[in-house]
């Protein structure tokens, strides 16, 4: 079987809207320490395959298979527990918590018990900032600043260092350099490789090509809901990802229309 050695993998997934397949029998793997790289132009289906991977939603039809088993997600909750950790855009953080209540936010750490039981900022904060350096951020010392003074980049640092402190040995990241600046996404691209050093798995959902070449180990585009291409790191060119990610129709020709 192909998905051998997968953390997560979907087989044949489809998700069906009413007449209209938003994801139309797709098969993934995700395996420890590679970068997968879901392409496809807006509307192709790749917000919909990874709430599938995530739990946000099930399949219509297919399955995923954790460690080879088959298994449903029936909430997000139930993916995070198999290791399966969904970073958010701006890495759903609240901006007017500092730091480090970020970071436990929801898995607080105490100390004492009954009535003398306390929130414990301090360990947390040590926690926070040795994980933070670890991801590279060896500038945020302060687990007390305001999460919203932190830049896009930084943000996902930290929900990134955090699913990796709670468990995660997949990570699920959509579009995380949509809303960034060149410098920022290149920071966010350095994490996603250093995660999966670490043996993470990682699915990077991307439409821009340039990104995806820099990190990927496997590509996978979607057109229309199903898989148009799925190939190795080196296997493909550039241009030859972009012209796929475009339909089938060639840029070159196009540009060469504009000049
Ligand atoms: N909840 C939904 N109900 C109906 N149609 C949906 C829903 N979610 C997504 N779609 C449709 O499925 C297709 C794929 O959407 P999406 O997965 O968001 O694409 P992508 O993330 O690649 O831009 C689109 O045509 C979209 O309109
Ligand atoms: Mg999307």
């Amino acid at each position: 079987m192909r998905s051998e050695g997968a953390i997560l993998a979907a087989r044949n997934v489809s998700k069906r809207f009413g007449g209209l397949y938003a994801v139309c029998d797709v098969s993934l793997d995700v395996r420890p320490g590679e970068v997968v790289c879901l392409l496809g132009d807006n509307g192709a289906g790749k917000s919909t395959l990874i709430k599938m991977l995530t739990g946000v939603t099930t399949p219509t039809s297919g399955e995923l298979v954790v460690d080879g088993k088959p298994t449903v997600f029936s909430s997000p909750r139930e993916a995070r527990d198999a290791g399966i950790a969904a970073v958010q855009q701006f890495g759903g953080t609240v901006p007017l918590m500092s730091v480090s209540r970020n970071f436990f936010l929801g898995a607080e750490l105490t100390r004492g018990w009954g009535p003398f039981k306390r929130m414990d900022l301090d360990q947390a904060g040590r926690i926070a900032v040795q994980h933070l350096a670890e991801m590279g951020l060896t500038r945020l010392t302060d687990a007390n600043r305001l999460v919203g003074s932190l830049s896009g980049g930084e943000r996902q640092a930290l929900a990134i260092a955090r699913a990796m402190y709670f468990g995660a040995r997949v990570l699920i990241l959509d579009e995380p350099t949509a809303a960034l600046g060149v410098k920022e996404a290149t920071t966010v691209l350095r994490l996603v490789k250093r995660t999966a050093e670490r043996g993470i798995g990682v699915v990077l959902v991307t439409h821009n090509a340039t990104h995806a070449i820099h990190v990927g180990d496997r590509f996978v585009v979607l057109i229309h809901g199903a898989v148009a291409a799925d190939f190795r790191r080196g296997e493909r060119s550039r241009n030859e990802l972009i012209n796929l990610m475009a339909g089938g129709e060639e840029l070159e020709h196009l540009e060469a229309a504009l000049l």
